[in-house]
């Protein structure tokens, strides 16, 4: 079956509905396109483990604040539509705004406590809308799997959440982090940055890797830890904002006071203008 490239949600149900009642498992892959091989890797897991590929683009409006990206986010939808193809995607679906929130829409996702911590205290509205267009996202397309990545963990925490608690008959999946040689988190976002950013951006993967060795060789205290990385990106005057740093608990993302068990060592920097996350998990 060749890729077919499908606009309104009606479409895709019309699409899928016969292939599910023949028992044909689905998995989606939701993204905002301008495709890395870091979304290449979670499609691919999905193409492996199930009868049926989704893949959906969709910049999604009510997850960006006033003054973000949203107008300069990276497009390439030849590209996208080409590597989607070849790496064995059955559906990509290609909503407009217009497709996902008509006129007067106004029911949003009520995203719990998670939400505000990290990243969520510097983008408010942010996981709202996140959660929001993934609940529409699961309905159109009532898949088996959903895939995620674990570079943006505090989403998948937040998405896991709300499809056990709405018990949304999908099973979560959460895929590795694929980075550049040199340690950098693949991102769409990463194509903004100058060549002289490029090249110490890898600081915040080195300093999250880093503390987790001092952390998993009992050599440091999670505060010490935050210390840590504190220290080696204030070393780094390109680096000149961290939105936050630190260990925190890997399922209430709350401050870690002691390494028990496993930690999330998760931080936020701005490199120029481009904000930059990523995430390490530690287990002892
Ligand atoms: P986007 O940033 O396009 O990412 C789509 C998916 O790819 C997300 O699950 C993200 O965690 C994953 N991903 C991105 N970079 C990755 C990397 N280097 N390694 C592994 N996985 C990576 O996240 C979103 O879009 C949106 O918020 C979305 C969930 C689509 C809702 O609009």
């Amino acid at each position: 079956m060749s890729m077919e490239v499908l606009r309104s949600p009606i479409m895709v149900r019309e699409a899928l509905f016969p292939q599910i009642m023949r028992g044909r498992s689905v998995g989606l892959v939701p993204t905002m396109g301008a495709l890395h091989d870091g979304h290449m890797a979670i499609v691919r897991d999905s193409v492996m483990e199930n009868d049926l590929t989704v893949a959906s683009i969709f910049v999604n409006p009510t997850q960006f604040g006033p003054g973000e990206d949203m107008d300069k986010y990276p497009r390439d939808v030849d590209g996208d539509i080409t590597r989607l193809r070849e790496a064995g995607v059955d559906i990509l679906f290609m909503p407009s705004a217009a497709d996902m929130y008509g006129e007067g829409f106004s029911t949003f996702i009520d995203v719990g406590p998670i939400a505000a911590r990290l990243c969520g205290a510097f983008r408010p509205t942010h996981f709202r809308g996140v959660a929001t267009v993934v609940a529409k996202l699961l309905n159109i397309v009532t898949p088996e799997r959903a895939y995620f990545g674990q570079k943006d963990y505090q989403q998948f925490l937040i998405l896991e959440t709300m499809a056990r608690e709405l018990d949304m008959p999908v099973d979560m999946v959460i895929c590795p982090t694929i980075r550049e040689g040199d340690g950098l988190a693949m991102s769409s976002r990463n194509a903004y940055l100058s060549e002289k950013e490029r090249s110490v951006a890898p600081v915040l993967y080195r300093a999250l890797s880093s503390a987790a060795e001092a952390l998993k060789g009992a050599e440091a205290s999670p505060a010490k830890a935050k210390a840590m990385m504190e220290d080696m990106l204030r070393a780094e005057p390109l680096a000149d904002e961290v939105q936050y740093i630190g260990c925190y608990d890997p399922h209430t993302l709350q401050w870690l006071e002691e390494f028990s068990g496993s930690a999330l060592l998760a931080g936020a920097i701005k490199i120029g203008p481009t904000r930059l996350i990523d995430n390490v998990l530690v287990w002892k």
